[in-house]
């Protein structure tokens, strides 16, 4: 395979040595409608470093891109900042064809690793701050706990200036092009917003506090090597990190989001007309029925709005099930800062809009409008009430909204 995947230098020294995966559209309960990436970094130091591995049955496109370099067995240390599989799942095949003098992860990595693999030598733990020498070149670690697993970490190469930030900064975007630079910044903008609020907006508090360390560091950083989609250099850097600073705050805007969905059109007909009310009243609204959208995407909108609106008919004393799985996925994100209420039609019991109510105060949504509940169909009157409800909301964000959505 060799000749046909070949590794793509990325700085005096080092190779992106990773795997492209046109294929996968389900990344653990996210539609990664694009693809992705798990990128490996060769360093070619005196003793020849191994960055991260790959998903399993990518494995041998890793040794070819590894082998247009260097010969495998050549490879003295091999790094795991991160054990989740898609990084780890060659790991131990790697390690059996390189005979490596040593692999490193963290203190917890060591452990995580065991309790998924089954290695023929001993895993060397490193600690927050520790740096090891590759003879001509110097790697440092930095602890990065929860980002987004116990073990993760992300390290530092001085001599090229390169960060390896695993899946910090990352993107499920499968390109031949390694660099951001080199993809249409629309597209790279919507793949990295789309990561952080699917994967990272949990523990947006410890970004937040990881970026102020790195500052503290005061290291210059020539490119930050992510472990998915295309690395960061230039100017995108400053880009990707302001970007991260804003998602991890959130900032409500004025961007309303409903999210719903419908059994005989009813909730439908509510949806729509406290959207026409939203704008009416100034915000940006996406209407989004459960059935239509992906649970991912509808995080991925939340990421940046300011209200959050749900919806949902009631069926044998619960919410509608599309609906249910959808929140079930948000609160786990934990979305903030924004404001909203909830709404539903039903026949005769219709729990939904307060078991709905109940979920937005979970996630501390500030309930502004009482839960709105129509039985049957709704008249006129009740879409009036659905459209005043969007109104009051939509003047609210236009009031109160950081910065507008567009
Ligand atoms: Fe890309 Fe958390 O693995």
């Amino acid at each position: 395979m060799k000749d046909s995947f070949q590794a793509v230098k990325i700085s005096d020294n080092v190779y992106w040595v990773g795997a492209i995966d046109w294929s996968i559209r389900d990344f653990h309960g996210y539609l990664t409608s694009r693809g992705s990436t798990y990128n490996a970094f060769l360093i070619v130091a005196d003793k020849i470093t191994l960055i991260d591995t790959v998903k399993s049955s990518f494995k041998n496109e890793l040794i070819a891109r590894i082998s247009s370099v260097v010969n495998p067995e050549k490879i003295d240390y091999i790094v795991s900042h991160h054990a989740e599989m898609d990084h780890s799942g060659s790991l131990t095949d790697i390690i059996r064809l390189t005979n490596p003098e040593k692999v490193f992860a963290s203190k917890t990595g060591v452990r995580v690793l065991q309790e998924h693999f089954d290695f023929n030598m001993p895993i060397t733990p490193v600690q927050n701050g520790e740096t090891i020498d590759l003879g001509n070149m110097k790697l440092t670690f930095y602890d990065s706990k929860m980002l987004h697993w116990p073990e993760s970490m992300i390290s530092y190469l001085h001599e090229d200036k390169i960060l390896f930030s695993q899946d910090g900064f990352g993107s499920h975007l499968a390109t031949f092009e390694r660099f951001s630079d080199e993809v249409n910044e629309n597209l790279w903008l919507e793949e990295a917003a789309k990561y952080y609020a699917n994967i990272l907006l949990p523990y947006s508090k410890l970004i937040l506090k990881l970026l102020d360390t790195l500052s503290t560091l005061n290291i210059e950083i020539n490119v930050i090597a992510t472990d998915h989609g295309p690395l960061w250099r230039g100017e995108d850097i400053d880009k990707i990190i302001s970007l991260y600073k804003k998602w991890a705050i959130q900032t409500p805007t004025d961007k309303a989001v409903v999210m719903y969905d419908t059994m005989w059109g009813s909730t439908d007909l509510m949806a729509r007309a406290i959207g026409e009310g939203l704008y009416a009243g100034g915000a940006n609204v996406r209407l989004m029925p459960t059935r239509g959208c992906h649970r991912s995407d509808l995080i991925t909108e939340i990421l940046d709005a300011g209200a959050l609106i749900v919806g949902a008919p009631t069926i044998n004393n619960m919410m509608f099930p599309q609906v249910q799985d959808s929140l079930s996925y948000i609160r786990g994100l934990k979305p903030a800062n924004l404001i909203g209420f909830s709404f539903g039609s039903y026949g005769w019991s219709g729990e939904a809009p307060k078991q709905l109510r109940k979920f937005l105060e979970d996630i501390k949504v500030d309930i502004v409008i009482e839960e709105l509940r129509v039985k049957n169909v709704p008249k006129a009157v009740h879409l009036k009430e659905c459209f005043d409800a969007g109104k009051t909301v939509g003047e609210i964000l236009k009031k109160n909204s950081g910065c507008s959505f567009k």
